[in-house]
């Protein structure tokens, strides 16, 4: 299983983090990925301070530099690498 947090903080909702749990859940559908990923919702973890972009971690590892724009490309790429 395949863990996924999404910041729910406040700096992270503003910058769209909403969007990309909508995102993640629609693309972990057209995959097929139901059983192999499990989403869950994170308080800060710090990436807003540390401006990285949206606080999102994949099995524990911190992912940088995604916006709500580029988010399902990313989690596309990390995802599918993470299930190889
Ligand atoms: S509010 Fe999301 S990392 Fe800080």
């Amino acid at each position: 299983m395949v863990n996924v947090e999404i910041c729910i903080g406040s700096a992270c909702y503003v910058k769209g983090s909403s969007q990309v749990v909508n995102d993640l859940n629609a693309l972990i559908k057209e995959k097929g990925w139901e059983d192999k990923i499990a989403v869950k919702g994170s308080f800060c973890m710090k990436a807003c301070q540390n401006h990285i972009g949206l606080g999102i971690r994949i099995n524990g590892r911190q992912i940088e530099g995604v916006t709500a724009q580029n988010a399902r490309e990313i989690l596309d790429r990390e995802l599918s690498a993470a299930l190889a």
